[in-house]
């Protein structure tokens, strides 16, 4: 059996380069000579968006019918890369029958601001969570023999002049936040394609960024597959090509692929490059070509339950107060309810742009609660979605309706209009109108339940007011279902927050750096995403990062954890279901050093599980905390760095309901940093030889200028300064040490060690 690839040395050079680029849209180009198929690669993330007919970016013409899964703020609520590895079997399915070899996702950018105009499709705040769910999608994809696009790479985190913005981002925030997950799903799960950003890292497109696209992809990571570029991501196509991009889409004129030709035939090193990448797009049609046809139709049914299960488990239950001394969820079997808001009759179950799918059938959560609780329900839409509409009459329609019943529940949200691929929000706040018609409510029925339909973070003014509030976000199709299954019981509600609900837009850790201006925006906060900043600086949020109740409750036993043989953390932590109900406990394992020498986040989330346990049973649940996740980027090295000491050991409920902690002791990563003249005399004294070398002479220098009596600072005080010294300086004082012995010092310092 020959493979596409064993056609490379007989192809010529303007056949190579016509395969690296698309023949349209959504298609690569064939070669009929050789048999060689055109093959299909299009979107997702969160479902198939198969354009019918006349293909167009912008989706204006219909695609074929499919299951819209909950979006990635949905599905990362779960905190389970086994459901998402079943999502992205199902995702598979349906590509397959479409005939479809790669489907453009997942999205696992990091939510660096609340206001980024696409966080409904990406995971999380956090790193490893963004990951973790990132594999287990590439992995449930690939399971059917299709191929997953990881995108959008790198350091994509606003819509905001997102095809020219440079992200400025420092070496260790742009390795420890916004390239980790990355880096999780390309070792991990290998997915056939990475689809590189729009945007420019520190100045360079992600397109053609040599060290991105092979330095740390393939070099570094070990990346197998191909890189494809984000949707007319590609200004310098000959550039792009020796970089490490091996196809360009959508289709263009044919100029790029001249250029490449041209370029090609003069230049050995372009020639290199495009026999590399027309080789992966081979490569990439003989992997498509390898799966067996499937044959449909879709389980339009099967498919639908599935999403109706996802979005159960993405719901995340924020608050459910007692009210007459019972908690208001879930509503009582008896109930009469008042439905309220138009959310829950026209459901917002996805968001706009090139994710957005054409659904095999929508629940609504009117429809669904009508067919559950008949006639207890009555709905009231509340607000129309137009804010410039007259609102005044729907209000007051809304707040009769809620005075005269046991319950009112209340559908909140976000418009299409409001957030979007293509550009950000400008605040976090709910619309006016439907504030003030909560109030209303609140006002003549104290027993009111919030439903949140949105796929980014909103501001809750009314956190404190309302007894309970539930954050059903953009749950796809079956959204309105599965939000009556958790109002109703059926569900117990087991999301949580994988991003953090700040009180205030201002209180965000980007505030100020977001979206930049003039082409760039400034990474100001570091390392400090998410969580990672409300912790540091100890500041109140509306909700916690990890955080999500349950109809049942949980205890934690005593936590114990070990390094295993291979250097990774064992944590094991009886939990148990003290409640009366089934539930699903997600277990975080927040790790940090006890000490360090560069500026660590106070705790990171560092591996997590979503555990059923059975009502009154306890499960030992066991978690493993991988040891290059302890590193950190050491910018003296260019490497991850995992540092020798006592690491605290976490296992939390939520970023802020820390259940029980243990010290464990951390071999570390051997670090010579090559010494300098401008090494500090700090830096000297630590380093395994130039540090016994001088150590005599520093002790002897403490003595002489820092002692306790007369002497202008304390001795404690001398060393603090002489430990900035630079140790080339050292001999401009005189102190015994001249230019000589500096040399022979760093010489020494520096000779290879046996
Ligand atoms: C988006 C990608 C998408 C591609 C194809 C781009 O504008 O950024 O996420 O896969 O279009 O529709």
């Amino acid at each position: 059996m020959t493979s596409p690839r064993d056609h490379l040395p007989e192809l010529s050079t303007e056949e190579k380069a016509s395969l690296t680029s698309g023949k349209d849209f959504w298609t690569l180009k064939p070669i009929d000579r050789i048999g060689l198929p055109s093959i299909m690669v299009t979107d997702g993330p969160h479902g198939l968006r198969k354009q019918a007919a006349e293909s167009d970016h912008l989706g204006l013409s219909e695609s074929v019918p499919a299951t819209c899964f909950p979006p990635a703020s949905g599905l990362g609520s779960a905190f389970d890369p086994e459901l998402a590895e079943r999502v992205g079997a199902a995702l598979g399915v349906e590509s397959a029958i479409e005939d479809v070899a790669v489907i453009l996702g997942p999205g696992i950018n990091i939510k660096r601001s609340p206001l980024c105009g696409r966080n409904f499709e990406y995971v999380s705040e956090d790193p490893i969570v963004a990951g973790s769910i990132g594999a287990g999608l590439v992995k449930g994809i690939q399971s059917q023999g299709v191929g997953s696009s990881l995108k959008h790479f790198a350091a994509n985190n606003q819509e905001f002049e997102r095809m020219t913005a440079s992200s400025d981002v420092d070496p260790r925030p742009l390795r420890e936040i916004y390239l980790r997950g990355f880096e999780r799903v390309v070792k991990d799960a290998q997915p056939w394609t990475v689809m590189c950003s729009y945007n420019k890292i520190n100045g360079v497109y992600a397109s053609q960024d040599p060290w991105l696209l092979t330095q740390v992809l393939r070099d570094e990571w070990g990346f197998e597959g191909l890189v494809v570029s984000d949707w007319g991501a590609v200004n310098d196509r000959v550039a792009a090509l020796v970089a490490g991009l091996d196809l360009e889409m959508p289709g263009g004129d044919g100029a790029p692929d001249r250029a490449v030709a041209t370029a090609a035939a003069s230049d050995p090193a372009v020639a290199a490059a495009l026999d590399v990448s027309a080789g992966r797009v081979l490569d990439l049609v003989g992997r498509a070509q390898a799966r067996p046809a499937v044959a449909g139709p879709l389980d339009v049914d099967a498919h639908h339950a599935l999403a109706r299960e996802v979005a159960g488990r993405s719901i995340v239950l924020l608050k459910n107060d007692a009210v007459d001394g019972a908690p208001l969820l879930p509503l009582a079997e008896d109930a009469s309810i008042a439905l309220i808001g138009e959310f829950a009759r026209t459901p917002r179950f996805q968001g706009g742009g090139s994710s957005h799918i054409n659904p095999t059938r929508v629940d609504s959560a009117l429809d669904a609660l009508t067919a559950a609780a008949g006639d207890r329900v009555d709905f009231a839409p509340g607000f129309a979605f137009d804010a410039a509409a007259e609102q005044d009459a729907l209000r007051d329609e809304a707040v009769a309706l809620a005075a005269s019943r046991d319950v009112a529940v209340v559908f909140l949200g976000l418009t299409d209009a409001e957030e979007s691929e293509g550009f950000d929000r400008e605040h976090i706040d709910l619309a006016a109108h439907q504030l003030a018609l909560l109030d209303a409510v609140v006002a003549a029925n104290p027993r009111t339940v919030v439903v949140l339909s949105n796929g980014s973070v909103v501001a809750l003014p009314f956190a404190d007011r309302v007894p309970a509030i539930v954050e059903a976000w953009l749950l796809g199709q079956a959204g309105g279902s599965a939000t009556v299954d958790v109002l109703l019981g059926a569900v117990n509600p087991s999301g949580r927050l994988a991003e953090t609900i700040p009180q205030r837009i201002e209180d965000t850790p980007a505030f100020g750096n977001f979206p930049g201006s003039n082409g760039h925006v400034r990474y100001g906060e570091g390392i400090f995403v998410g969580y990672r900043w409300y912790d540091a600086r100890d500041m109140a949020v509306t909700y916690p990062f990890g955080h999500g109740l349950s109809y049942t409750s949980f205890a934690y036993g005593a936590v114990s954890a070990e390094v295993t043989e291979s250097g990774d953390i064992a944590v094991t932590v009886p939990v148990t279901n003290t409640g009366s109900r089934d539930g699903r406990e997600v277990v975080q394992v927040y790790v940090a050093p006890v000490a360090s020498a560069v500026e660590r986040a106070s705790r990171e989330l560092k591996a997590f599980a979503s555990v059923a346990i059975a009502a009154g049973s306890t499960t030992e649940v066991a978690l493993t905390v991988r040891r290059e996740d302890l590193a950190y980027w050491d910018i003296r090295v260019d490497r991850f760095v995992v540092e020798g000491g006592a690491y605290r050991v976490e296992a939390a409920a939520s970023s802020r309901d820390l259940r029980g902690s243990v010290t464990v002791e951390v071999a570390g990563d051997a670090v010579l940093v090559p010494l300098t003249p401008e090494s500090t005399l700090t830096a000297v004294l630590a380093h395994p030889v130039a540090g016994p070398m001088v150590a005599g002479a520093f002790a002897a220098l403490q003595e002489q200028f820092g002692g306790e009596g007369d002497g202008i600072m304390s001795g404690e005080a001398m060393a603090k300064m002489m430990g900035s010294f630079p140790i080339g300086r050292l001999p401009a004082f005189g102190w015994g040490l001249d230019r000589d012995g500096v040399d022979q010092l760093l010489a020494a310092a520096n000779a290879p060690q046996g």
